[in-house]
C-alpha cells in the first residue's frame, strides 16, 4: 500500500519524505488555503515546489465545475510537472473530464467519493485514483471503512485498474484498516502516519535495553 501525505504544508511534506516511506502528496483547495497560498501564480508555483520535494504523484485539484473549465485547468496543472495528477470532483462533468484526460494519457484522482456507484463510474471513466472520504463518512455515522472494503471487492471482481486511495484519514486505525481491506493507497495527515510508530512496549523495551547496556559498560 502506497503512503501519500494529505497536506500542502512544505515542512510536513519534507518531514514525511525524510522518513523514506512517502510515495506522494494530495492537496485540495482547503489545504492550500490553510497554508495561505492565494492567487493562480502562487498556487501553481506551490505545486511545483511540492513536486520538487517528493518523487511521487502529487494531486492538484481543479476548481472548475464545468467540463470545459476542468479541461483548461487540468491541462495547465498537468503541464506543470510529470508527477502531477489532476484531481477532479465526482460530478457529471467530472466523469466526462476524467474520460477525456484518460484518453490523453493524463492521470486523474476522482475526489469527494462517498458511494460504491460513484466508484464504479470513476473506474469506467478510467480514473487513475479514486478517493473515498473515510473520515467524513464516519462523521455522519456511516462506516467509511465498509465503503473501502466494498469498493475493493467490486474492483477486484470486475478487474478495474483504478487504485483506491483512502482519503479523509483521521487516525492510525484508518491506515491499518485500509491496508487490511485492500486500499492501494492511503493519504493521511502527518500526525496519523507518525502515530503508527508508537507503542508503549517499544518505549519501555528500548529504555531497558539502553539501561542494561549502560550498567554492563559502566
Ligand atoms: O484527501 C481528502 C481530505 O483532505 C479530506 O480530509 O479531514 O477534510 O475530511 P478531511
Amino acid at each position: 500500500m502506497k503512503f501519500f501525505i494529505d497536506t500542502a504544508n512544505l515542512a510536513q511534506i519534507k518531514e514525511a519524505n525524510d522518513l523514506g516511506i512517502l510515495d506522494g502528496v494530495t492537496t485540495n483547495p482547503s489545504l492550500m488555503a490553510k497554508e495561505g497560498i492565494k492567487g493562480e501564480t502562487a498556487i501553481l508555483q506551490h505545486y511545483v515546489d511540492i513536486c520538487n520535494i517528493v518523487d511521487g504523484d502529487v494531486s492538484a485539484e481543479v476548481i472548475s465545475t464545468d467540463y470545459a473549465g476542468m479541461i483548461i485547468e487540468g491541462e495547465k496543472l498537468a503541464a506543470l510537472h510529470n508527477n502531477i495528477v489532476v484531481k477532479i470532483p465526482m460530478i457529471k462533468d467530472g466523469i466526462k473530464a476524467i474520460k477525456y484526460f484518460t484518453s490523453k494519457g493524463i492521470r486523474t484522482n476522482c475526489t469527494l467519493v462517498f458511494g460504491a456507484g460513484q466508484a464504479i463510474l470513476a473506474a469506467k471513466a478510467g480514473a487513475t485514483y479514486l478517493s473515498p472520504f473515510v473520515g467524513r463518512l464516519d462523521d455522519i455515522s456511516y462506516d467509511g471503512m465498509d465503503l473501502i472494503a466494498q469498493i475493493a471487492h467490486i474492483y477486484s471482481v470486475q478487474g478495474y485498474e483504478t487504485q483506491i486511495l483512502a482519503a479523509s484519514i483521521r487516525n492510525p486505525m484508518h491506515i491499518i484498516k485500509s491496508a487490511e481491506v485492500g486500499a492501494h493507497v492511503i493519504t493521511s495527515p502527518l500526525e496519523s502516519i507518525l502515530a503508527l510508530l508508537k507503542h508503549p512496549l517499544t518505549d519501555i523495551g528500548l529504555e531497558k535495553f539502553l539501561a542494561d547496556h549502560k550498567k554492563s559498560n559502566a
